[in-house]
């Protein structure tokens, strides 16, 4: 497995990867991988000739008051993880690379990032579209993966892939789940054994909303105040929101009559985790 923190260096194995005609699939990641990131990877190594995953924890994606010196950083074994699935090639640049000091051009997609989490954390999907787009001019990937947990990531990503031309393939995998129900997630790390047990609340609550649409609720409003319920019990908990959308549009649907998402952001104490379902 090459590792290199250079972009250089990565554009000419790219180059030379691609003048033999093999498929290069790319899983952009910030390290701390755990299950959700394997899934990804294995599927890229099953589609594709040649794998490459960024691990690049992007200042620019977080706000001022976030986690950004705090995350965790945990290279050493996620590198022992991707050998271990055989991955080709590791990019781990440093902050300087990505963004030197005469940085000025970002990328920002306007009618998806405004709500939900855009709504929440202002400036967070422009710093994913920055980084995502430097990313995909690097590595010039056929395919690109990421995981449905974060859903509307997923789906600005979509948005600005083809709205720029990048003539790059998203594929989005399914939410990997713990045993009781908590989606995979790095931020997970930061929960002490009280909150990893209150953090179960996400899932119930969406396990909850597709037993109600399911039973025949249209009423977003009803099954959103019966989500807030069931979440409050936890005393650790606070909505930051939990919202019921149309999965093309991201905006909120009242009454429920075809595919829906149910989407929601949970403090768990300090951490801040998502979650979503497709109903
Ligand atoms: O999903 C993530 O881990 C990040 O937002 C991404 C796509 C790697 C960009 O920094």
């Amino acid at each position: 497995m090459i590792i290199s923190r250079n972009i250089k260096n990565v554009v000419n194995i790219i180059k030379k990867v691609k003048s033999k005609k093999k498929i290069v699939g790319f899983v952009p990641t910030m390290g701390a991988l755990h299950k959700g990131h394997l899934s990804l990877v294995k599927t890229a190594k099953k589609d594709c000739d040649f794998v490459v995953v960024s691990i690049f924890v992007n200042p620019t994606q977080f706000g001022p008051k976030e986690d950004y010196k705090k995350y965790p950083r945990t290279f050493k074994k996620d590198k022992k993880l991707l050998e271990r699935e055989g991955v080709d090639l590791v990019f781990y640049p440093t902050v300087k690379t990505m963004y030197p000091k005469d940085f000025s051009t970002y990328v920002q997609e306007v009618f998806l990032s405004n709500v939900l989490c855009g709504d929440s954390r202002p400036g967070h999907f422009k710093g994913v579209c920055t980084v995502v787009s430097k990313l995909f001019n690097i590595v010039k990937p056929d395919i690109a993966y990421f995981g449905q947990k974060d859903y509307q990531q997923a789906q600005i990503i979509k948005r600005m892939v083809a709205d720029l031309n990048f003539g790059i393939k998203v594929k989005v995998l399914p939410i990997i789940r713990e045993p009781d129900g908590l989606a995979f997630s790095s931020r997970n790390m930061y929960l002490d054994k009280i909150e990893r047990k209150q953090a179960t609340i996400l899932f119930k609550a969406l396990t909850l909303a597709k037993q109600l649409i399911k039973g025949g609720i249209k009423d977003s409003n009803i099954i959103i105040k019966k989500m807030k319920k069931l979440i409050l019990s936890q005393d650790f908990a606070k909505i930051d929101y939990i919202k019921i959308v149309d999965p093309k549009t991201l905006r909120d649907v009242e009454k429920i009559e075809k595919k829906v998402v149910v989407a929601l952001a949970v403090f768990i104490g300090k951490t801040r985790l998502i979650d979503n379902i497709i109903v």
